[in-house]
């Protein structure tokens, strides 16, 4: 497994959603194309630390709606609980093998077991285990999740969630978030090249939160301008820009205000 060293000492933080690396329509069913377009992205252009997060699409989406866990409604159904972890770890193995093939050194990790929340839904999520990974080489792996919390059993973990929580945690210096979408859209269908207030988008975006639970786009973006790192928001058509250091889709970057 060859580490490549076109950006020496860069750490990227890059979700694939569920809705590239899963068909979204068919529960359980990997998207074996945009999943094969994804990692042959990444096989060429592995930068000298990358974290990977994907997203649930229709795997971990599927089964917490089957035994009703949320972000928010948690669950002591243990059997339900490993339901959905189950699903996501299989979605994971798929893509950790389908990475390996490519050459990539990708290892799991599975934040049911390693992260917690509090009763105020604060996360936890010790990073010693993905620091180390990334020195050694590695690229961790993590995904959506399910993760025991004060009072509540089990909630969900997003994707998104753990991007904020890594970029912070491990200084990251990139953010990508690669969905289907190519960016934030403006209301004429443009994608907006750079937000760097909230009240820039608030108009276009207050709508659409209600429509996703953990992955609307008005969240997303809010969360993203808590962060030092300017993050970027596109389509799988742009992952080769983003690994290759430029901007994609829209950048989202509260330092350019
Ligand atoms: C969802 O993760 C995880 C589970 C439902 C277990 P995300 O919310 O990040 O997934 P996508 O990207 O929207 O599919």
């Amino acid at each position: 497994m060859r580490p490549n060293r076109r950006q020496p000492d860069v750490t990227v933080v890059l979700k694939l959603g569920g809705s590239v690396v899963t068909d979204k329509e068919t529960p359980e069913t990997v998207d074996d194309q945009s999943l094969a377009e994804a990692v042959e992205t990444i096989g060429e252009a592995t930068p000298e630390r990358l974290v990977l997060v994907h997203g649930g699409g229709s795997f971990g989406h599927y089964q917490a709606d089957k035994h009703g866990v949320s972000l928010s409604t948690g669950s002591h159904d243990a059997q339900g609980v490993w339901a959905i972890h189950d699903a996501m770890r299989r979605l994971n193995d798929v893509i950790v093998g389908q990475l390996q093939d490519a050459g990539v050194s990708a290892l799991p990790v599975h934040p049911l077991s390693v992260a917690a929340r509090d009763a105020n839904a604060d996360l936890t999520l010790p990073r010693e285990s993905i620091r180390m990974m990334l020195a050694e080489g590695f690229v961790p792996v993590l995904h959506g999740d399910v993760v025991a919390q004060a009072d509540a059993g089990a909630t969900i973990i997003s994707g998104d969630e753990l991007v904020t929580r890594l970029a912070t945690g491990l200084s990251a210096d990139r953010v990508g978030l690669c969905s289907t979408v190519p960016g934030v859209y403006d209301d004429d269908g443009a994608v907006i090249p750079r937000i760097s207030e909230f009240a820039q988008v608030d108009a276009v975006l207050g709508e659409s939160e209600t429509t996703d639970v953990t992955g609307g786009m008005a969240e997303k973006v809010r969360a993203l301008l808590e962060l030092d790192t300017p993050a970027h928001i596109f389509g799988p058509e742009s992952l080769p820009v983003f690994l290759a250091g430029e901007s994609a889709g829209t950048v989202v970057d509260s330092r350019s205000r």
